[in-house]
């Protein structure tokens, strides 16, 4: 399931129909996002700021080395606000970045929270992504999901939003003994990719690490250091596009949940299950122990150009969970007005 990690959906629809002349933002606002202009993380991060419609080519941050690190969840300082980010990876290595905030660090945990959203009808989660990109390399993930009831969907991602590129462990509330794997290339749409592992108790219940180990060659998941999926880049070789439908991009280490069971869409029902159990005071909650990043090497990329003679198609038994067939509605963010300068930030 593809999840977009920096913005919803829904806000990129909205910003499409108000699209701004180019160079629209001044120097006191000067990153372009979605049809608005402003100053801090959430407008001017690499990945969420458009350079071509902002004030200059120098406005939108430069994209953040990949950094070999463990990440426990023992400082506050460890996930905050994005907007509250000042663009200094070692000091925060992930940001939350919907409003309201649903993300905070406890007990030696990144928790990501749920509640039910009257207005939108729907869990309200959140999405926690990495300060620092990544571009190869091998990533671990102690995690305790929030599959306790149908409709709820846990997330550790690696995604480029502006590519498309996307590798998945994902997890839904319908099937609580069960992580799912996945991966996208260029937006390409293609739900049958996606294999399903038993991890042989409910995943709410007990931490388990979860690796993503992504090199030029392959693409290799683990749960608790056992491999239990290769995808090799020679492999995905598309003789129709000539290309290999394999994910090389810059991007970001993404945690989310949110709520399938309302998404309005029912492949995505179907998927995660429905209807999602709310209450009053119902909250769901994903934890995050720990995160052990160990980065590749970033100038190591493979030839682009395929072989000469195409590998045959892979064979295989396809999943066999039922596919969903559009993109959730994840929570926008409530748009600041558009292209007002806001000199407070200088
Ligand atoms: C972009 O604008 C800022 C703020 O006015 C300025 O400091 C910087 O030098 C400009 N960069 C370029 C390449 O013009």
């Amino acid at each position: 399931m593809k999840v977009s990690v920096f913005g919803a959906a829904a806000v990129l629809a909205a910003a499409s129909s108000q699209v701004l002349a180019q160079s629209t933002c001044n120097q006191w606002a000067p990153c372009f996002r979605e049809g608005y202009c402003d100053a801090n993380a959430m407008f001017c991060l690499w990945g969420l700021c458009d350079p071509i419609k902002s004030f200059n080519s120098t406005a939108c941050w430069q994209p953040e080395a990949c950094a070999t690190q463990t990440v426990n969840f023992d400082s506050a300082a460890d996930a905050i606000p994005i907007k509250a980010y000042s663009g200094n990876p070692a000091t925060n290595a992930f940001l939350s970045v919907f409003e309201p905030n649903h993300a905070s660090v406890a007990n030696g945990n990144l928790a990501l929270q749920m509640t039910y959203d009257p207005a939108q009808k729907k869990g309200f989660g959140a999405t926690v992504s990495a300060s620092h990109t990544i571009q190869y390399g091998r990533t671990t993930a102690r995690v305790k999901t929030a599959s306790i009831a149908p409709g709820v969907v846990s997330a550790f991602i690696i995604r480029n939003d502006q590519t498309g590129d996307e590798i998945d462990f994902e997890w839904v509330g319908k099937s609580p003994n069960e992580v799912q794997t996945n991966f996208y290339f260029n937006n390409v749409l293609d739900y049958t990719k996606m294999v399903p592992y038993n991890v042989g108790g409910n995943t709410a219940a007990d931490y388990h690490d979860y690796t993503i180990d992504w090199s030029p060659e392959a693409l290799v998941w683990l749960v608790d250091g056992k491999v239990i999926r290769t995808v090799n880049r020679k492999d995905t070789f598309n003789p129709a596009t000539n290309t290999y439908a394999y994910p090389t991009s810059k991007s970001r280490i993404a945690f989310s949940i949110w709520d399938g069971g309302n998404s309005g869409a029912q492949g995505t029902q179907e998927w995660s299950g429905y209807p999602t159990p709310w209450g009053a005071n119902t909250m769901y909650q994903m934890l995050v122990d720990s995160v052990q990043i160990s980065c590749g090497g970033d100038a190591t990329h493979p030839p682009t150009t395929p072989p000469t003679t195409p590998p045959v198609t892979p064979s295989g038994t396809p999943p066999s969970s039922v596919y969903p067939t559009a993109l959730p509605s994840t929570s926008p963010v409530s748009p600041p007005q558009k292209c007002i300068p806001r000199p407070k930030y200088y």
